[in-house]
Formats: structure tokens, sequence, C-alpha cells
């Protein structure tokens, strides 16, 4: 049978998310939104490419969740984005309520599927579409460290003129300014990019790293990034459809697994065909521990000013 993912929020990241997903032929995709005619609009020209494409994905647009019925993955991408000067936490009350009403449609026409969420601040958003889902922590996960691994790996393939093929890199922690990128664990070809590289320089990379979301919404000025976003997501959604037990970066409920306890938070994870089917402890030093800890309490803040 042919799988269905469903996208809510049709605008920048959740219809080049679609785009992604009906031209690598994943499955047959749902774009839903509250905007009258947006989903619709968007969905048949996504399909009206198909052809061309040489893909049999279907698309369709909606405005009723009733077509989303029984999807194996459902993807919220609904929320404000931000806008410069803005940080993702200033979109905590918002997003909050959106993903309130969301949800509750979601697990009503797809109990059993798996919640990838997107909207920001993520790792909050994460944690109130969890709670409010009722579903067990496997099938909620959240999107940041594939995304945020990704503008990592592009920064040390340009610092080093290599292809982004040969670069493997780890970011975890929060999807905010306290967000861990993991030098020791990047590497190029298997070589750690601390053999590579003085520390001036993988600082700076780091730097532009964290300030990866930041630097894009600065061009843009009227939204944030979506391409290498959508693409995150569209690899998160290949792993669990596809069963492939790859292991990323990305937001999990965390129970104990690194000494944090009722909180979703950046980790390696592997995705296959039941979600999240193991979260992955790795060795951190002191350092790397206390960074961790810090982007945690980042997240428990936001968590406690919405109470979930
Ligand atoms: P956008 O403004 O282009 O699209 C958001 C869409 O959500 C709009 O079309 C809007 O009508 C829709 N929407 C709002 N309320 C809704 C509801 N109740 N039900 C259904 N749809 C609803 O924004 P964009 O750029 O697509 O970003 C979406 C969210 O994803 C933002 O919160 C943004 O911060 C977040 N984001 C997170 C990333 C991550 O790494 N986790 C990366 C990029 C974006
Ligand atoms: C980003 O990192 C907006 O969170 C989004 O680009």
């Amino acid at each position: 049978m042919r799988k269905k993912v469903s996208i809510v929020g049709s605008g920048n990241v959740g219809a080049t998310a679609a785009h992604w997903m009906a031209s690598k032929e994943l499955a047959d995709v749902v774009l839903i939104d509250i905007i009258d005619g947006v989903p619709q609009g968007k969905g048949l020209d996504l399909l009206e490419a198909m052809p061309i494409e040489k893909r049999d994905s279907q698309v369709l647009g909606t405005q009723d969740y009733a077509d989303t019925a029984n999807s194996d993955i459902v993807v919220v991408t609904a929320g404000i984005p931000r806008k410069p000067g803005m940080s993702r936490d200033d979109l905590l009350h918002t997003n909050h309520k959106i993903m309130k009403d969301v949800v509750s449609k979601v697990v009503q026409h797809s109990p059993n599927c798996i919640l990838i969420i997107v909207s920001n601040p993520l790792d909050a958003m994460a944690q109130a579409a969890y709670k409010m889902s009722g579903f067990p922590r496997h099938r909620v996960v959240g999107m940041a460290g594939v995304l945020d691994s990704s503008r990592f790996r592009t920064f040390i393939a340009a610092e080093l003129k290599v292809s982004v093929e040969n670069v493997t890199a780890f970011v975890l922690g929060g999807h905010g300014d306290t967000m861990v990128p993991l030098p020791r664990y990047s590497t190029v070809a298997g070589i750690p990019i601390t053999e590579l590289m003085d520390a001036a320089t993988i600082e700076r990379l780091v730097q532009r790293t964290r300030d990866g979301g930041a630097e894009i919404v600065k061009y843009l000025k009227t939204g944030s990034a979506y391409y290498a976003p959508s693409a995150a997501v569209t690899e998160m959604v290949e792993a669990i459809l596809k069963d492939k037990k790859k292991i990323l970066p990305c937001a999990a409920y965390l129970e104990g697994e690194y000494g944090i306890r009722g909180l979703f938070v950046g980790v390696p994870v592997k995705l296959g065909a039941k979600g999240i089917e193991q979260i992955i402890e790795i060795k951190l030093t002191h350092e790397e521990q206390a960074a961790l800890n810090r982007s945690a309490e980042a997240v428990k803040e936001l968590v406690g000013v919405i109470g979930v």
C-alpha cells in the first residue's frame, strides 16, 4: 500500500517539503492550511509537475482534516516564522496556540501516525505536541539537528574545499542560541575536524552554525529559511518510511538519557519504521555535557512558560 504523509501548514517549509517528498516519490502527500485556496493551489500545481518529474506521487491540498486520515506521518509546520530581530523564542505563545488546534485534529484523524514537529521554538513545540497527543515518545520527533548539522557540514566542506559527501557533523541540544555543535564527532572522511582545522577556525564555523537561522532571516527579511529545513524533514520522513534505521540528530523526549529527564532535547536517534527506535548515548566531555545541560535549561524555561 502507498504511504501517506500529511503536512500541516502549506507555507514555505510545508510546501517545499511536499515538493521534495513528491519528487522523490516517497509517499502520497496531503497539504493542509487554514488559508483557503493556498494548500489547494500549491497541491494542484505540484501534482501537475509529476508527469514531468516522472513520479506517480499524489498531492492533495485541502482544509479538511478528513483528507489526512490514516497518515503514516504527519509533519507540523503550522505557525508563524520569525522576522529580523526576533528570536525563535518570540514565537512561543502564538505557535503554542496553533499547535493546540492542530494536534487535536491530527490525533483524531491519524491516531497511529508518527508526528514530526517543525514549528518553533522547536523543542518546546515538540514537547507541547507530545503532551497533547498522548502518543508514546517514539512517535513524536522534532526536526532541528538534521538542519543544524547540515549547516555545519556546509561550512566545514566550504572551509576545507572538500565534497559535502565527505563531511558528517553532529549538533546536539535545543534548536536555539545554546545549540551544541560537537567538533569531536564531526568528521571529514572519518577524520575528526579537530585534526584538520585550528581551534579558532572551528569556533568560527560553530558560531556561524549557531547563527545559521538568523543569517537567512537577515537576508530574507520577511521570513525564515525553508529549503534546507524542508530537505531535513524529508530525510527524516525517508528514514521512517523506508525503515532505514538511520542515525540522525533529532529532538526526542528524554527520560534520563544524557542525565536529562522529562524534556525534548536534540540527541542522536535511530529513525526507522517505528519512529525513534533508539536514543544513542555518546560519551561527552565535561564541557560538552555542561553545554548540553545549559541548552536543556533554556528549553526547560520555555516549556515552563507554557506549562507543558
Ligand atoms: P510560513 O508562514 O511560510 O508558513 C506557515 C503556514 O502555517 C502558513 O501558511 C499559515 O497559514 C499556516 N498556519 C497557521 N496556523 C495554522 C493552523 N492552525 N493550521 C494549519 N495551518 C496553519 O512559515 P514557514 O517558513 O513555513 O515556517 C513554519 C514554522 O516552522 C515556523 O514556526 C518556523 O519558525 C518553523 N521552522 C522551524 C525550523 C526548524 O529547524 N525546526 C526551520 C524552519 C522553520
Ligand atoms: C532556522 O534555523 C527558522 O529555526 C529556523 O532556520
